[in-house]
């Protein structure tokens, strides 16, 4: 066989009795002749068109590339703290409702930000279900996956934490003997933080303290930071302290989500319309 042969292997086949070589080339599913390769007494003929298989390779190339950035994707969603539920969270799948407002400003702040630069966060609360959790994902998204080079980032990607659960991990390391645990360590350092859901925390003087030393640090080396809560900032005072709130107040712009929980909505159109 030669080369150009080999090369093309899968593609051609032999011309049999049915198809002697100066007879017209047999047709591809489409209806068009197809290549033939002569070298000696064989005439080969490609399985189907050049326009079929260009079509078919480009289709090839557009999944693996499609297989790549899911690959991509996903990779960045374990490092990023981002799970199942919020893996499709973003600004096209936000309806704005009563927060059209908020949902423009989130967009605005994930298209001016810079990393390195920018050093102002945004304070989500309002009312569970709301949208908070989703919109910071929304933001870390666009940051990502739609503006960035890894490069850009240095290293140091952004990082979403349940605020209950870092402080869970805290108390576990220091059980463990260890003072300083990684996604502490993490939540310290990442370009932009997300601390979910602040206001829970259990323990709520150590606690408040850990998060205290967090917000200050970020504060001090101007590094942005995504809160989203839905405890009243007056409440979020009396548990974490005037100092924390009033830091928090400083680095972040206020956005005040409004509207009925979502989760529970979706639950009842679920009961009404089972699909
Ligand atoms: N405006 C919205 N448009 C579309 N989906 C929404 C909207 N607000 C919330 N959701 C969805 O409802 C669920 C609850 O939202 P979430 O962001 O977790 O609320 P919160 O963090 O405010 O408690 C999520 O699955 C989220 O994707
Ligand atoms: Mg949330
Ligand atoms: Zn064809």
């Amino acid at each position: 066989m030669t080369d150009i042969a080999n090369a093309v292997g899968a593609a051609l086949r032999v011309v049999d009795e049915h198809h002697p070589p100066d007879s017209e080339p047999p047709l591809c599913e489409c209806g068009k002749p197809v290549e033939s390769y002569s070298h000696g007494e064989t005439t080969r003929y490609a399985a189907h068109c050049s326009e079929c298989i260009a079509r078919q390779d480009a289709e090839r190339e557009r999944q693996e590339a499609e297989e790549r950035r899911r690959e991509i994707e996903e990779r960045w969603f374990e490092e990023a703290g981002i799970r199942p539920r919020f893996r499709d969270s973003d600004f096209e799948g936000f309806a704005p409702g009563p927060n059209g407002k908020v949902l423009t400003r989130c967009r605005a702040y994930a298209e001016i930000f810079e990393v390195g630069q920018t050093s102002t966060g945004l304070l989500l609360h309002g009312p569970i279900g709301t949208g908070k959790t989703h919109l910071a994902v929304a933001i870390m998204r666009t940051l990502h996956l739609e503006r960035s080079t890894e490069e850009s980032w240095d290293h140091r990607p952004s990082l979403l934490v349940n605020a209950v659960e870092l402080v869970g991990q805290i108390i576990a390391a220091w059980k463990r003997g260890e003072s300083d645990p990684a996604l502490y360590r993490q939540a310290r350092e990442t370009q932009l933080l997300v601390l979910d859901d602040l206001g829970l925390e259990v323990d709520a003087e150590w606690a408040a303290r850990q998060l205290y030393e967090l917000v200050n640090y970020r504060y001090e080396c101007r590094l942005p930071l995504i809160v989203t809560t839905n405890t009243a900032i007056k409440d979020l005072t009396e548990r974490l302290g005037a100092r924390t709130i009033s830091r928090l107040t400083e680095m972040c712009e206020s956005l005040k989500l409004a509207g009925k929980d979502r989760r529970v909505e979706r639950r009842v159109r679920e009961r009404k319309d089972p699909a």
